[in-house]
């Protein structure tokens, strides 16, 4: 689903790079194109259109470019690009979404923060994706609005253990994100996980952290951090913090899981209409997204190994988009930047 945006022009850097990877090792990809987004509202009125529900459903993995835009921004309007990918997650039952956030050393000078700030960066947020304040009972009158943020016990659990087993695969540290001062549901979250992790993960490290500590801390000591587990929308608001550490939003790819079904992958940017229909958006998170879509949805680990390292490549060689490009670099387009990728891959 290219989307709106530049999420059509992303999305084609994916599917070439999935192309690339069937013919270098014999294996067959089938896609499907859907409609999503503003592109979905303009030609059917629906931001999901139910033959765009349907084809997700039967596939192995959704890739996702972005949504939204300005054609689409009035508020009191009935329906919103962004309704299109949150009734995406909750069809898919995409619960755990996965932020890893790779430093690239080469890149340390696009990045706002002092070089040293970011040595040794090597974090992942595990953020809940399909409960919380997104998905509570919305309400509004003349003079109020209301919405509700609700989170049931099952839910924390498995967000919860699915971080903790990556936890325990990295280097066993586990930093629970929370506003447990003050919201109730906080307080059920961070009950509920400790439980969970003294009864099932005694060997991984568990601590709790405030959000509005844990925002600070990912600025002053990022590289302190192994994995992050955290509810809906204090996962969004600090993964688009911790981009910075990467040096541009358009480097970080997601990938969206639930206990079965398709998995959802999407770069972490949006649609970015100010740069739009230009060719010169950044491909490298679509393309991270492909190898993680390789290795959680395909169990192709050599392959999505070889795109994250055909990345790597390219961008020691000093091969840059605009948005990371520094000093007298001479910015590559998006197809550019993709070929660049493609010819990194090994033979
Ligand atoms: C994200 C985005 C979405 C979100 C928007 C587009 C609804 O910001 O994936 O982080 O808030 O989840
Ligand atoms: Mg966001």
């Amino acid at each position: 689903m290219a989307g709106d945006g530049i999420g059509p022009e992303v999305a084609v850097a994916g599917t070439k790079t999935l192309a690339a990877v069937a013919a270098l090792s014999g294996h067959r990809f089938t896609f499907s194109e859907q409609l999503i987004g503003g592109a979905a509202i303009d030609a059917t009125g629906e931001p999901l259109p139910q033959d765009t529900i349907a084809s997700c459903s039967e596939s192995d993995a959704v890739i996702l470019g972005a949504v939204g835009g300005p054609k689409w921004t009035d508020p009191n309007a009935a329906v919103r690009p962004e309704q299109g990918i949150l009734a995406l997650r909750a069809a898919l039952q995409v619960f755990a979404n996965i932020r890893p956030v790779q430093i690239f050393p080469e890149l340390a000078d696009a990045s706002p923060l002092k070089n040293e700030l970011l040595d040794g960066v090597d974090l992942v947020v595990i953020r809940e994706l399909t409960g919380g304040i997104y998905f509570g009972e919305k309400m509004r009158d003349e003079h109020s609005a209301s919405d509700l943020c609700i989170y049931h016990d099952y839910e924390v659990e498995r967000i919860v253990r699915f971080a903790a087993r990556l936890a325990a695969e990295r280097r066993g540290n586990l930093c629970s994100v929370d506003k447990a001062n003050v919201l109730e549901s906080s307080r059920l979250w961070r009950d509920v996980t400790t439980r969970l992790m003294s009864a099932e993960f005694p060997g991984v490290n568990l601590e709790h952290m405030l959000v509005d500590a844990a925002s600070m801390y990912l600025i002053r000591r990022p590289a302190t951090f192994d994995v992050i587990v955290t509810e809906n929308m204090f996962g969004d608001i600090l993964t688009d913090e911790a981009s910075m550490l990467a040096g541009s939003m358009g480097m970080l790819p997601s990938a969206s899981l639930g206990d079965s079904g398709a998995g959802l992958y999407e770069p972490i940017h949006g649609s970015a209409p100010d740069i739009a229909g230009q060719g010169i958006a950044n491909p490298c998170g679509m393309i991270a997204s492909i190898a993680m879509l390789l290795r959680h949805s395909l169990n192709l680990e050599e392959e999505a190994d070889a795109v994250e390292k055909a990345i790597q490549t390219v961008i020691a060689d000093g091969a840059r988009t605009a948005d990371i490009a520094t000093g007298d670099m001479t910015p590559l387009n998006t197809e550019q930047m993709t070929d660049r990728i493609i010819a990194a891959l090994p033979a």
